[in-house]
């Protein structure tokens, strides 16, 4: 169950996404629901996401990367997402943040350094914005930035970081405005950090109820020395730059919501067939029959939604209010059809015999990371009176 048949696909399209499904059904499905049981990162997946360029595809080939368009990135998103969110997410993140904020306000130096080995997958990246206390309201963050000769230092502490164990390159924002000056989300700078920098510490790994295999941790910077060299573009825009990547970001969030809820309606049209209530598949019930037409025309919706705001993004279009509507149908979706997938399966929906119990809270989540569902309608509520 694709739904490909009304997007408009070119042939490099429809080959990258076949490439992303065939990966997915025999590099991670079939460890799928070990990886989720023992909360396992497999490092080794990295690589062969990176093997397959799908590490790099938005980076200019110039840079190491595949230089696709958007489109073609969520398609294969889709499909990775369909086959583990967690794998998904780890993919998404890289591509959709920390590598798109270096390639575009990082430095010549910075991309040679730090964007290059992202690109062919041999380092993962990460985003560091929320905090403890600063969730929603991302420009309260308190992580302190003070210069110090030729080097930055930093001390606080980050939260909810995707990957956070294992990646190489981090993107943090932090305030580099003083206590004196306070310049709230205008007093705020993106940093590249890498675990190796004196003061970096990783801290509490979050027991979660889905993704789990996904590791989010906190990051503990304790008077963490940067060099200045590593300062994103302008002192002051972070936040700024922050906000524009997770218009993006929250692009790969949706394709990977569409993933689960695809997955989720696949499932539940298999069990439909093979499992017999009352002498007949139950399938053949219209209580049945009515939950999986709306599941579909649900998960048509959404893809709708996410692949037209996609194409404007590739045809240059600010997509702020495309994005956050992308995200918000397609993340509500894949709750609502994950919802309907264990009410089909009944008792083995409950348990873990079955993947639609893993799907339903692998979904949670998409409405709560990358802006919370209130925070879209927030962001498309302001987008409608700043667009008229
Ligand atoms: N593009 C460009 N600029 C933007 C922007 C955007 N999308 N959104 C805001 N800005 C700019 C504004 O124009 C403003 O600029 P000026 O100073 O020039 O006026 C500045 O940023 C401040 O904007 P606001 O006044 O709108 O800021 P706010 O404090 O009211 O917050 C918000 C806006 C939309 C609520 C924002 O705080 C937000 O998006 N919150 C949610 C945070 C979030 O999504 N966190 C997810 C973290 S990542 C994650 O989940 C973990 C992971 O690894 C997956």
């Amino acid at each position: 169950m694709t739904f490909d048949s009304f997007l408009p696909l070119t042939d490099d399209q429809r080959s990258v996404r076949d490439l992303a499904r065939e990966f997915g059904a025999s590099d991670i499905t079939p460890h799928a629901e070990r990886w989720d049981r023992e909360a396992l990162f497999e490092r080794s997946l990295v690589e062969k996401l990176g093997a397959l360029g799908f590490l790099g595809m938005l980076i200019p080939e110039e840079y190491d990367g595949l230089g696709l368009d958007t489109v073609t990135y969520l398609l294969a998103l889709e499909e990775i997402a369909a086959a583990d969110a967690s794998a998904a997410v780890l993919m998404s993140v890289h591509n959709s943040l920390p590598t798109q904020m270096i390639l575009r306000w990082g430095s010549d130096e910075q991309k040679e350094r730090f964007l290059r080995p992202m690109a062919r997958g041999e380092k993962l990246g990460a985003f560091a914005l929320s905090e403890p206390d600063s969730g929603s309201d991302a420009a309260s963050l308190s992580t302190q930035a003070r210069r110090d000769g030729d080097d930055w230092v930093l001390t606080g502490t980050k939260a909810w970081v995707t990957s956070g164990t294992h990646a190489d390159v981090i993107v943090a924002m932090a305030r580099t405005d003083t206590a004196d000056d306070r310049k709230g989300a205008r007093g705020i700078g993106a940093f590249i950090i890498t675990p190796d920098l004196p003061g970096f510490h990783v801290g509490k790994k979050e027991d979660k109820m889905g993704l789990r295999s996904s590791p989010t941790v906190q990051l503990v910077f304790d008077e963490l020395r940067v060099p200045a060299a590593n300062l994103l573009g302008d002192v002051g825009s972070g936040f700024i730059y922050a906000m524009q990547s997770l218009d993006h970001g929250r692009l790969g969030i949706a394709a990977q919501a569409c993933g689960i809820a695809r997955a989720a309606l696949a499932h539940s049209l298999s069990y439909a067939e093979g499992r017999t209530q009352f002498g007949r598949p139950i399938k053949d019930h219209q209580a049945i029959q009515f939950k999986l037409a709306d599941m579909a025309s649900r998960v048509a919706a959404a893809r709708a939604m996410l692949y037209g705001s996609a194409a404007a993004k590739d045809r240059g279009e600010r997509i702020t209010m495309y994005g956050s509507m992308s995200k918000l149908l397609a993340s509500e979706t894949a709750m609502w059809v994950t919802t309907q997938a264990v009410q089909i399966f009944g008792g083995y929906g409950y348990v873990k015999d079955y993947p639609v119990e893993r799907l339903f809270r692998d979904a949670k989540v998409t409405e709560i990371y990358e802006g919370t569902s209130e925070i879209q309608r927030i962001v498309i509520a302001r987008e409608l009176y700043a667009t008229q």
